[in-house]
């Protein structure tokens, strides 16, 4: 007994240290369940290998992938065929593989590399880890004259989560179809299999309906505005509404089957009965209007809020009230069942705005009618109506938390975003959760000092981020699907900064969702962040480097202003100036509080890694600084 105590000490502890301690080990994002290194040699990969696969066309599809990567290096030529071998390059179908859906092994030995799993999703997870035992060149877009060579390891791995999930937010800015797919390739790239296509909102209706053309020939265009959402000028009746578009029935299964390959699965939403002014607009029949029998475009069924808030607090909704609302919702989401396969769909539900349904006739009909108490439970009757709609689609609903206001429907799923409680409790009357906290996971959040990013209305740093837990306690484990980040793009007006709110915060959701639960390591992680950050250069997407930007705190009071700089990585220095100039390595670096020289008026910092300057120079007027206090 104690031989084997002390057997399974030693080799515990050398699993750690293979985590750990090892380079290899060091680079993977999200972190691999079991890592062993066999060996100090490399197997390089010959210039006109054939790559095997077995086990179908999927599997031959992965392969592929393989294929072009290798071949991006000007040497490379290899081609994939059918059937295995005994050596070489393999990707195989393992009916005795792991039941985990997403599970795989790859081995890297003297004579070749083998990624087997029960399923092609698994081997495409390998594939994603065997990338990135690669040099940072197999992600370049370009050509490269790099050899391909990778150590020998034996790694096992599977996800910690079913359901691992980013959401873009297409209804605020657009973002075409090119732009979706390269948003696909890069979350598939960290073992994300969900997309939450957010495809409706108040500011754009994006996908076609057939049956309901209005819907995108007036809700998909608005005004053109640039600034910052929240504080925009109100549009006129006459201004023209340029800026917009919406995905045809076409160009949607075109997306679905591309994220198939990717081994994504689309969440489509239609955001109801709030966050519905596009289709209002088209038809505002659909809306409650005080005193408005049938209520038309002339009516006025939405007032713009005086400017400064963040949203139009008195917005209106679909009027659950009204009988073509439900006739509405069922085309639409006809169509939409039929053109996403994924078996949810998400309706939404959230922020409704209930000041036009306070004052109508018809919403106190309809309590008195259905015995309804409240606008909670008046809510809760058009849920539960969508809920049925959906269901006779043949798919499963799901909706924000608020759904569950009022009582939830049976059998719906809930989207958790006010924190984790809602989804807890969820979760405790046996419904499935996706858990998605505002406090961890909304990638609309500055991540940055407030001075570095474009104004929104709240904080979230890297290491909130990679702190996120989606289990709680005390829930039965199967009801948690997994988790999701957000990423809502009011203040988000292309791709570029679209991949700057992505990254780095999605490494940490991928490796909260796929790795391990314990232990996190925050070191470690931001290690294999800054690897990826060089992987994610040679293939030339942004990332935010605010790891690197300092927060700065103020204390003391307008006659003696303090300041600290509290960077988020360990081994920064953070220079500074107050003379107005631009501050280097040979200038003073922050140890203890600052004291803001009388007169200055101007805060200049910027951080090095020895003498090297990694992080963006940061400038905040002293006036900034003192509303801080
Ligand atoms: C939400 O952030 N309104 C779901």
């Amino acid at each position: 007994m104690k031989k084997i105590l002390t057997a399974c000490l030693l080799l515990c502890s050398l699993h750690v240290f293979s985590q750990t301690g090892n380079p290899v080990a060091g680079q993977l994002l999200p972190a691999v369940v079991s890592l062993k290194t066999t060996g100090t040699g490399y197997f390089t990969i010959p210039a006109n290998a054939v790559i095997r696969a077995s086990g179908g066309e999927e599997v031959i599809a992965v392969a592929k992938l393989f294929s072009l990567a290798l071949n991006h290096s000007a040497t490379y030529k290899t081609t994939v065929t059918g059937g295995t071998a005994s050596s070489g390059i393999r990707f195989v179908i393992d009916k005795s593989g792991s039941d985990v859906k997403g599970a795989y092994k790859l081995s890297v030995s003297a004579t070749g590399i083998v990624v087997s799993a029960k399923e092609p999703a698994g081997l495409f997870y390998g594939l994603q880890t065997l990338l990135q035992l690669l040099p940072p060149a197999i992600e370049t877009t370009g050509r490269t004259s790099t050899t391909w060579k990778l150590s020998r390891v034996e790694i096992t791995d599977a996800p910690r989560f079913a359901w691992r999930g980013l959401m873009l937010d297409v209804a605020r800015h657009f973002f075409t179809v090119a732009e979706v797919k390269l948003f696909i390739d890069q979350m598939a790239k960290y073992k994300f299999n969900v997309l939450h296509w957010h495809l409706a909102d108040d500011q754009g209706w994006r996908i076609e309906i057939k049956s309901l053309p209005r819907l995108t020939e007036i809700g998909a265009w608005r005004p053109e505005k640039t600034g910052t959402f929240g504080d925009m000028s109100v549009p006129s009746p006459d201004e023209p509404k340029t800026y917009g578009g919406f995905y045809t029935h076409e160009q949607i299964r075109d997306v679905v089957a591309y994220a198939r390959t990717r081994f994504v699965d689309i969440v489509p939403e239609i955001d109801v009965p709030g966050h519905s002014m596009a289709a209002l607009a088209a038809f505002p029949n659909l809306a409650c209007i005080p005193g408005v029998k049938a209520p038309s475009a002339g009516d006025k069924f939405m007032e713009w809020p005086a400017s400064g808030h963040f949203y139009g607090l008195v917005d209106n909704s679909l009027c659950p009230a009204n009988e073509e609302v439900y006739v509405f919702l069922d085309k639409v989401f006809t169509e939409v069942a039929q053109l996403f396969p994924f078996e949810y769909i998400h309706m939404g539900g959230d922020e409704t705005a209930r000041n036009f349904w306070e004052k109508s006739d018809a919403i106190k009909a309809l309590m008195q009618k259905e015995n309804l108490k409240n606008l909670d439970e008046v809510q809760a009757y058009f849920v539960k109506r969508v809920a049925k709609i959906i269901a006779a689609k043949g798919k499963k609903m799901i909706g924000w938390d608020e759904i569950m206001d009022g009582g939830l429907a049976e059998n719906a799923a809930v989207m958790s975003w006010r924190g984790l409680k809602k989804g807890a409790d969820a979760a405790k009357d046996k419904h499935y959760v996706v858990m998605t906290p505002t406090d961890f996971v909304y990638l609309d959040y500055m991540q940055s000092d407030v001075s570095m990013e474009p104004p929104v209305y709240a904080s979230l740093r890297l290491h909130k981020t990679y702190q996120f837990e989606p289990m709680p306690e005390g829930v039965e484990a199967k009801y948690i699907l997994g988790g999701q980040g957000n990423l809502w793009t009011e203040q988000v007006y292309n791709f570029r900064q679209v991949q700057y709110m992505v990254w780095p915060r999605s490494f940490a959701i991928a490796e909260v969702l796929w790795s391990p639960a314990a232990p996190r390591n925050w070191n470690g992680f931001v290690k294999r962040v800054e690897t990826q950050f060089v992987r994610l250069d040679s293939a030339q997407v942004k990332y935010s480097p605010a790891i690197y930007d300092a927060d700065i705190i103020v204390k003391g009071d307008s006659n003696q202003l303090l300041l600290d700089f509290k960077p988020e990585i360990e081994d920064l220095n953070l220079h500074y100036s107050f003379d107005n100039s631009y501050p280097d390595q040979f200038y003073p670096v922050y140890k203890e509080t600052l004291k803001v020289p009388r007169d200055a008026s101007l805060l200049r910092v910027i951080s090095y890694r020895g003498k090297k300057p990694i992080g963006r120079m940061m400038s905040v007027p002293v006036k900034d600084l003192k509303k801080r206090l």
